[in-house]
């Protein structure tokens, strides 16, 4: 591929995805312009080398969709470094844009699978927090291996944690909760440390799908994580 067009980045051994890859119209006229922006951290090399010592906290986003509510949150928290992973190539241009527009100087995109990202990119311990916001459902049975919320994500989310680090959950799908809390359950370096239904834990922005899920009527499920003491 042209060095001018950025890639994602994904562990190429990987067959099961939580996602589907989908490029609106104007994403690859926009792709070439992504690698010369200082809006992404592009390459390996940048990630690995990344360091936001100067700020009180570093926040990473997973799946953050069109960006909208992260951007926002960027916005009111200039003391806060963010960083934001999605493999929605249209996402990842509108918060770029956003970005722009806003002259935003602490969030960073990264355009890539977060499993791989988190498990093997990010410095070890660089995170404060990991924000999962509204993860696909999946909700037939067949693609339930899809839900990118497994012990793997886990796994990689405990490796790039500093240890008095959290993961901020949310989901509109119940029986998604239920396989949140059971995942945490079953890995045993976390615990749940608050859980709550329709009563936002913080102070985070509302996001589209959230939106989406209240007008169906859905109860919107908080969860904060920390890592258990004796990890
Ligand atoms: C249902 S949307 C939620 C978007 C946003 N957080 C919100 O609440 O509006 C889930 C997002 O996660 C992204 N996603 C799924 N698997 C991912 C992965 N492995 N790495 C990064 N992003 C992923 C999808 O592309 C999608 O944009």
């Amino acid at each position: 591929m042209n060095d001018k067009f950025i890639t994602l980045l994904t562990d190429p051994q990987r067959t099961i995805h939580s996602y589907a890859l989908r490029r609106g119209r104007g994403a690859l006229k926009n792709i070439k312009c992504m690698k010369d922006s200082n809006h992404f951290l592009s390459c390996e090399k940048q990630i690995h080398e990344f360091n936001a010592s100067n700020y009180q906290k570093v926040v990473c986003e997973v799946g953050f969709g069109m960006g909208e509510s992260l951007l926002v949150q960027a916005i009111n928290n200039p003391h806060i470094f963010y960083l934001g992973i999605e493999v929605h190539l249209d996402g990842v241009l509108q918060l770029s844009h956003g970005i722009e527009e806003n002259c935003c100087h602490n969030l960073k995109i990264i355009y890539g699978d977060a499993c791989y990202v988190l498990g093997s990119l990010i410095p070890p311990k660089a995170l404060d927090c990991v924000q999962l916001f509204f993860p696909d459902p999946w909700p037939k049975t067949k693609h339930h291996k899809r839900r990118i919320l497994r012990l793997e994500l886990l796994d990689a989310i405990k490796r790039s944690l500093n240890n008095s680090g959290t993961i901020h959950m949310c989901t509109d799908w119940a029986p998604y909760a239920t396989e949140m809390i059971e995942s945490v359950q079953l890995h045993h370096d976390f615990e749940i440390q608050e859980h709550s239904v329709n009563a936002p834990i913080g102070q985070r922005e509302l996001t589209k799908y959230e939106k989406r899920g209240q007008k169906m009527g859905h109860d919107i499920h908080d969860l904060l994580i920390k890592l258990s003491q004796d990890c």
